[in-house]
This record gives structure tokens, sequence and C-alpha cells, in this order.
């Protein structure tokens, strides 16, 4: 087989570590001026194995400097996902004298001679801003005696009772453990059965209050990734849940869940903690693979990347309440170039390419119909290489084919589309975020995202835009690029 340049296909937006094999975000937080990323990193392989938490930070959420590794395996097992808070009022003791952070992660054990492994939860804290870290010398914190799957914890602070709450992902339900040090842990409640998906094992809960837009509600909001199970056709995937917490009991308003992004590419993603309150934003980061084909997609030297960091907010649209997201305001400084469109209409058949190229591209257009039954947008990454996304006003469906977008055999469901239904489709609103390796979309001011990996030669060449039918209208939207690049 032939082998890739080392630097092929390497985000220029986006985190990638430097060199070998990444997964979930962990451990993120913002402390003293930086945000923190710690992953789920194997520093000798480019395929998933004995887990360690890499490092990086931002003071910008974009432009990553990546760190020493964090955390390392031990005999209580590798370091799986987990996350980080600031313990601004030295409930664990840890901190006599100034504020620190801590991280509770879950340690694997795999079994010995085909027994079960075992998972339990542990802290490790830090002096020096996530720079070197001392586990805890009575790990783990927290074990079970009945369930295999007992990982991710996700911990956050909740004021009305003055306790930590932790959010696991314990099989296919979500425990909640309350604690006042991070040391002692109590059973509040578990939830699940009979609500949302099941088709796979659940991974990496976060919980967090949002605001409802334009009125004083304010809701919680339960994140869970469901894993990749070979007799689905979905993959790994992530929904979510609204409803209510009290500190002890979440309680949904619907059974259902909602699919949080629609692309096959994200994964695994949870939120910052610690944001100051004069931000206030709720910013959120997934893994941008699938477990599917995560350990074959065709770099060297390297695998994985993350998501763009997004923004979360809450909207009551029809009735039901939806996460929309979008990248971080931070994003817009990375371009400089615009091309404006102004106004287009594009009669039956017609076609308007606008070149581009560009390593990375942010793409925003608002879209009405007319009489067309379809609207093509074509990113060309070369002459042979292109996605398309497809605007299908029949069925009322946007459709993302990646199958002409250079390597595709990692997996035969790679190829396979990815597609949206969308309410109310003939006004909509689009902006597209292209990468090296990578296409996001975002509808309606992010009301449905789909995130989507490709591979191919070039970032983008040109993005064409092709009515069939009828007529479409372009307005407002502009194509823009780096200029230093
Ligand atoms: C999710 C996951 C987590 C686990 C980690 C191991 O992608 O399976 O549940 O902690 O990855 O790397």
């Amino acid at each position: 087989m032939k082998t890739n340049a080392i630097g092929k296909y390497k985000p220029n937006l986006h985190f990638a570590p430097e060199k070998n094999w990444m997964n979930d975000p962990n451990g993120l937080v913002y402390f003293e001026g930086e945000y923190h990323l710690f992953y789920q990193y194997h520093p000798y392989s480019t395929v998933w194995g004995p887990m360690h938490w890499g490092h990086a930070v931002s003071k910008d959420l974009i432009d990553w400097e990546e760190l020493d590794v964090a955390l390392y395996p031990d005999e209580l097992g590798m370091i799986f996902s987990g996350s980080a808070v600031v313990d601004w009022e030295n409930t664990s003791g840890f901190f006599p004298n100034k504020p620190g952070l801590v991280a509770i992660f879950t340690y694997h054990l795999e079994g010995k001679e085909g027994t079960e492994p075992t998972q339990t939860q542990a802290i490790a804290y830090s002096f020096d801003r996530g720079r070197s870290w001392k586990k805890y010398e009575g790990n783990p914190v927290l074990s079970s005696e009945t369930k295999i799957d007992f990982r991710d914890p996700k911990v956050f602070w909740y004021e009305q009772t003055r306790r930590w709450i932790m959010v696991l992902a314990t099989g296919q339900t979500i425990t909640f453990y309350s604690s006042p040090n991070l040391i002692d842990w109590e059973f509040e409640s578990e939830f699940g059965e009979g609500n949302g998906l099941h088709h796979g094992v659940w991974e990496c809960p976060d919980l967090f209050q949002l605001s409802v837009t334009g009125g004083n509600e304010k809701k919680w909001v339960l994140l869970v990734s469901v894993g990749d199970n070979p007799d689905f056709e979905t993959g790994s995937q992530t929904q979510y849940f609204v409803g209510e917490f009290d500190g002890k009991t979440f309680i949904p308003d619907q059974s259902s869940s909602k699919l949080l992004d629609f692309g096959k590419d994200n994964y695994a993603g949870v939120s910052f903690s610690d944001i100051p309150h004069n931000d206030g934003r709720r910013i959120y980061v997934g893994w941008m693979s699938n477990w599917r084909y995560a350990n074959e997609v065709p770099t060297n030297g390297w695998r994985g990347q993350m998501t763009i960091p997004r923004e979360l907010s809450l909207e009551k649209i029809a009735g039901e309440y939806n996460v929309n997201q979008l990248p971080v305001k931070e994003m817009v400084s990375y371009f400089d170039n615009e091309l404006v469109i102004d106004e287009e209409i594009l009669h039956e058949n017609d076609k308007r390419t606008y070149h581009v190229e560009s390593a990375y591209v942010d793409c925003a257009i608002n879209i009405e119909k007319q009489s067309a039954t379809q609207l093509g947008i074509v990113v060309n990454h070369s002459k042979q290489q292109f996605t398309k996304i497809e605007i299908n006003y029949n069925n009322r469906e946007i459709r993302l084919v990646r199958e002409g977008s250079g390597i595709i055999n990692c997996s035969p469901n790679f190829s396979k589309d990815q597609t949206v239904k969308i309410g109310d489709i003939n006004h909509i609103n689009l902006k597209l975020i292209i990468d090296s390796s990578s296409i996001e979309l975002f509808i309606n001011e992010g009301q449905y995202a789909l995130t989507s990996l490709i591979y191919p030669d070039h970032a983008c060449e040109s993005i064409s835009f092709s009515s069939t039918d009828g007529n479409v209208r372009l307005y407002n939207g502009y194509i823009a690029k780096p200029s230093r690049l």
C-alpha cells in the first residue's frame, strides 16, 4: 500500500496531535487565561492502544500548543476519558495556598486470563496549570461491584447543594453521583432505561444548563455518546436529552433524544468547565471521527483530530428545544480575505463557480428556493476530487456525498451519504467550514450540524452552485479564506 506524506491531511484550523493516535477530548477546562484540551492519546502508535492523556493549551481555542503527556497508565490501569475542574474553594484539601486543577478520569484495567476488565474512577491534581500531575494516593475514588462499563466521569459544581456532581456512563444508562470534596462519592440516581438510542454502549456524557434564547427560561441538556455497533449502519454518534436536574435526578421532557450532529464524524464531545461568568459561553469540542473506521483513516504518522470548538445554545423551535451550535467567534480572526456573494439568481441548470484556492475556507450563504427541485453545492478539492452538498426540495433533505472526495476505502461505511431532514427548507442559511480533511456544515445558524471527514489532495480549489429544474436565489453570502496561507 502506498503511504501518504506525514503532513498530508493535517488540519490547519483544527487541533490534531503532531504525532500518533488521538481520540476523545478530555478534561476541557479554562484556567488562568488558558483553555486546556486533554485527550485520549497513544504516544507510541497511530492506532488505539494503552491510553494516556495528551495535553494542549490555547489562548483562543483555535491555535493550540501541544505539551507533554499529562497522565500515564500505571498499575491501576490505562487512563480513559474524563474531565477536569478548578477547585476554587479547596474542597479537596489539595490546594491550601491557591486554587488548582483536579482531573477526574477512568482507570481501565485489563482482566487477567480472560476475565472482564475493571473500570474505576480516580483523581489527580496539579499545582502548575496542568503541566505536572500528582495522582491521589487513595485512588480509585469510585468503583462498581456490578458494572463492567463504568466510565467517562464529567464533573461540575452544583451551587444549590454545594456539591460536585459526577455524570458517569454505566453501560446503557447514565449514573449521577455527588461529592463534597471530589474524593467521597455518593450514588444519586440512574437515568436512561427506555430513553433515547440504545444501539450501542453509552459513553462520554455531559450535563449542563443553558438559557433558552430570547427568554428567561433555563433547561438542562444531557449529552450522551452512543458507541459503534457493527450490527447497525450508523456507527458511533451523539444524542442529547433536554430536561430538568435538581442536583440528584435528571428528568427528560421527552423519552426520545435528538442527534447532536447528522454527520458521521463528531463523537465523544463534551464541554469546557470553568468558563468565566462574564464570558458565559458553553463551549463544546468533539472528536472528529467514527469508531467504525477511526483506526483505518489514511493519515500517516498521526491519526485523529477535533471539531472546531463550538458555542452551544438552546432554542425553542416549533415547541421543541433544540441545541444549536456554531464555531466559536475566535475563529473569525483566522479569515481576512472575503469574496462577497451579494445576490445571485440561479436559473434552471445554471452553474456559478467561485475560485477559492485555499488551505481552509469559511463559506456562508442564504438560500431561497424559488422554482428549483434541487440546489447542488460542489466543493472542488482538485480537478478530480469533490464533495457534494445537495439541497433536495422534494424530500426536504440536505445530503453530503463524499464518494468522490478522495480516499474513501478505509471502510465500506465511509462512502455512504450523510443526510439531515430540514423542517423549513425553503429558506435556509448554510455555513461551511472546509479544512484539509474535513467539512463541517452548520444549517440555520447551527440548528443542525453535519460533520464529515474527507481525504482529498487539497482542501479547496473552488466552490460551485447549480440549480436543477428551476430557480434558486443566493443572497448575503461570502467565501472567506486566510490571506497568509
Ligand atoms: C469513547 C471511549 C470512552 C473511553 C475511551 C477510551 O470514544 O470509548 O468511553 O473512555 O474512548 O479511549
